[in-house]
C-alpha cells in the first residue's frame, strides 16, 4: 500500500485504517500487498463512444492481475459530445479536474485511463500530466462504417453532408429517421478522422499509448486484447515509470504535432495539445506547427480530407506505419511507454501489400499538411485552418462581410430568405469562443444559408471565434484569437466590411482603416453573460478559461 498514507497524521492508524475499510470488499492481504493499478470507469449511458468500457475493464484487469497486480476501478467525469450542455469544451477542464484529482487523492502506483469520445481524452492526459502518477492511454476505438442503400457512411462527417441534402430539399424526413440508426452504427467513437480519431493517433505518437492500439475498431477482439495488454503494461508503469512527464517532452509533442498534420487531423487536436502541453510546464509554439504543416504532407487518405475510415487506416497498419512514412520528420529517438522508441515502432510497422490508405511521403494525399496557423488584424494571436478539407478555389478570396453575433443569432437569421447574402461573401461568427459563448462551441461549421443551399452552393468561407467538428468540411477558419468576447477584433467586424483570406500568406484581414477600427473599438461592448455574476462551475469557467492558442485550460491549472 502506497501513496498518500499519511493524511491521519499517523502514517502506521492511517494504513491500518485503509486495510481495514478496505477490507469490507473482501480483498486479502495478498491482495493488497501488490502494485495497485487505478483504471478509470468513464462508462455512462448518455455516452455511447464509452459503451464498450465495462468489457475494457474487465480484460485490463486481467491483464493486471496476469501481471501481478492488484486492478480497482473508479468512477470519473464522462462526456459525450452531444449530450453536453453548453458544450463538451465547457465540461473538458471539469473532468480533468476529476481525473487530477482522483488519481492523486487514491493510492494507486499507476493508472490506466480508459477514453475515447473527443474531451475525454484529452482531459484525462491533462489531468494525468498534472498528477504524475504513472499513466497509460487505453482507446475505447473507433465505430465500424455504417452502410444505406450501397453508400459507406460514417459519423459525423455524413451526418452533416446527409443534413445538408435535407435543408436543400433532396432527402425527406422518413429517409432522415432510417439514416439515423444507420451514421453511428457500433459502440465507439467517430470513425471518421474527427477529434476522437485524431487523439487515438496522437496518443500513439505521444508514446502513452501502446502502438497500434489507437486505431483498433472498438468492436473487434484487438481491442480487448490491448486492454489485456495496456493493464499488464500498466503493473511494470508501477515499477519502473516512466511518468507522464518523464514521457512528455518537447520531442514527444513536436511528433504528435507531426503526426496531427500527417492525418489531416482535428483542428481540436490543436487545441488539446496545447492543454496537455501546457500541464507539462511546456507550449505549442503555433508558427512552429504551421511551419511543420509546410514540410510534412498529408499521407492518410481518410474522410473528412480524403475516402476512407480508420478501421482501413488500422488495416494498413496504423499509426506505426504512418510514422514509418513520416521518417525523419519524426525524433524517432523519443521513448514510448512499452520501452521501445518512436523509431523502433515505427521500424517494426507491418506491411500491407496493395493498402492505399497510408501513401507513401513520394505520393501524399495532399502535398501539405491539413491546417495552416493564419494571422493578421483580424487574428492577432492568431487562427487556423484545416485547408486540407477546404475548397482549393476559396483559399484566396475576398468577399463581403455577413456578421453574426452570436450563435442564436446565426440560428435565427441565417435562413430568413430576405437575408442579404451572396456565395462570394464571407460568413462571420463571433461571440462563440472560449469564454463568449461560453465554452467555445462547434458553431465554426456555419452552414450555408438555406437559399444559396438550395442554389447549389457548397461550401463558402466562414470565419468564427468558434471550434468545429474535426469531422466537417469547408473552408472554415477557425479559433480566431484573442476571441470577440474579450474584445478581440472580430468584435469590431460589421456587415458589408470586407475580409480577406490568404491560405498560402497565411493571412486573416480586415480591410477596414485603423482608425475606423479604433472608433469602433471605443463603442464596443462586452457580451451581457460576461457582466453578470455567474455560479458554480460557470463561474469558475469564466473566470479563469484561456484563449485557444493555450488549449483553453484554466489559468491556475
Ligand atoms: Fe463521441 Fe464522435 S461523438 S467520438
Ligand atoms: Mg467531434
Amino acid at each position: 500500500m502506497r501513496r498518500n498514507l499519511a493524511s491521519y497524521g499517523d502514517p502506521g492508524f492511517s494504513l491500518f485504517l485503509r486495510k481495514a475499510f478496505i477490507k469490507a470488499a473482501g480483498y486479502s492481504d495478498d491482495a493488497l500487498d501488490r502494485p495497485i493499478i487505478g483504471i478509470t470507469n468513464t462508462f455512462s449511458d448518455f455516452n455511447p463512444c464509452h459503451g464498450n468500457v465495462p468489457r475494457l475493464i474487465e480484460a485490463v484487469k486481467r491483464g493486471v492481475m496476469l501481471a501481478g497486480g492488484l486492478p480497482m476501478e473508479f468512477p470519473t467525469v464522462s462526456i459525450h459530445e452531444s449530450f453536453s450542455n453548453p458544450t463538451s469544451m465547457f465540461l473538458r477542464n471539469l473532468m480533468a479536474m476529476d481525473t487530477e484529482e482522483m488519481i492523486r487523492a487514491q493510492p494507486m502506483d499507476a493508472v490506466v485511463l480508459i477514453g475515447g469520445c473527443d474531451k475525454t481524452v484529452p482531459a484525462q492526459l491533462m489531468g494525468a500530466v498534472s498528477a504524475n502518477v504513472p499513466a497509460i492511454q487505453l482507446i475505447t476505438g473507433p465505430m465500424l462504417v455504417g452502410h444505406h442503400k450501397g453508400e459507406i457512411l460514417g459519423a459525423c462527417t455524413d451526418c452533416r453532408r446527409l443534413w445538408g441534402q435535407h435543408r436543400a430539399g433532396h432527402l425527406d424526413a422518413e429517409e432522415m429517421d432510417v439514416l439515423s440508426g444507420r451514421l453511428a452504427p457500433t459502440q465507439g467513437t467517430c470513425m471518421v478522422m474527427g477529434t476522437a480519431s485524431t487523439m487515438g493517433c496522437l496518443v500513439e505518437a505521444l508514446g502513452i499509448a501502446l502502438p497500434w492500439t489507437g486505431t483498433i475498431p472498438a468492436t473487434h477482439a484487438d481491442r480487448i486484447r490491448a486492454a489485456e495488454a495496456s493493464g499488464r503494461q500498466a503493473v511494470q508503469l508501477a515499477t519502473h515509470g516512466p511518468t507522464p512527464r518523464d514521457l512528455l517532452t518537447p520531442a514527444a509533442f513536436r511528433n504528435a504535432l507531426t503526426v496531427l498534420q500527417a492525418i489531416g487531423g482535428s483542428t481540436n487536436g490543436l487545441v488539446h495539445l496545447a492543454a496537455i502541453a501546457r500541464r507539462a510546464g511546456l507550449s505549442v509554439d503555433l508558427d512552429a506547427f504551421d511551419a511543420i504543416g509546410r514540410s510534412v504532407p498529408v499521407l492518410i487518405d481518410l474522410k473528412p480530407s480524403g475516402d476512407h475510415y480508420m478501421e482501413h487506416f488500422h488495416w494498413a497498419g496504423g499509426v506505426p506505419k504512418l510514422m514509418k512514412e513520416l521518417g525523419d520528420h519524426l525524433d524517432r529517438s523519443a521513448p514510448t511507454i512499452d520501452g521501445r522508441t518512436i523509431g523502433e515502432i515505427a521500424d517494426a510497422a507491418e506491411e500491407v501489400p496493395g493498402q492505399a490508405i497510408i501513401r507513401p511521403a513520394s505520393a501524399p494525399l495532399k502535398p501539405f499538411g491539413g491546417m495552416a496557423v493564419l494571422r493578421g488584424n483580424l487574428a492577432p494571436g492568431g487562427a487556423v485552418i484545416k485547408h486540407s478539407a477546404a475548397s482549393e478555389a476559396l483559399l484566396r478570396h475576398t468577399g463581403r462581410a455577413v456578421v453574426f453575433d452570436s450563435v442564436e443569432d446565426m440560428v435565427n437569421r441565417i435562413d430568413d430568405p430576405g437575408l442579404d447574402v451572396q456565395a462570394d461573401d464571407v460568413l462571420v461568427l463571433r461571440n462563440a469562443g472560449p469564454k463568449g459563448a461560453p465554452g467555445m462551441p462547434e458553431a465554426g461549421y456555419l452552414p450555408i444559408p438555406k437559399k444559396l443551399a438550395q442554389a447549389g452552393v457548397k461550401d463558402m468561407v466562414r470565419i468564427s471565434d468558434a471550434r468545429m467538428s474535426g469531422t466537417a468540411f469547408g473552408t472554415i477558419v477557425l479559433h480566431i484569437t484573442p476571441e470577440a468576447a474579450v474584445g478581440g477584433p472580430l468584435g469590431l467586424v460589421r456587415s458589408g466590411d470586407t475580409i480577406r483570406l490568404d491560405v498560402a500568406a497565411r493571412e486573416i484581414a480586415l480591410l477596414v482603416p485603423d482608425e475606423e477600427l479604433e472608433r469602433r473599438r471605443a463603442e464596443w461592448t462586452p457580451p451581457a453573460h460576461l457582466a453578470e455574476a455567474a455560479r458554480g462551475y460557470q463561474h469558475l469557467y469564466l473566470t479563469h478559461v484561456l484563449q485557444a492558442d493555450e488549449g483553453c485550460d484554466f489559468d491556475f491549472c
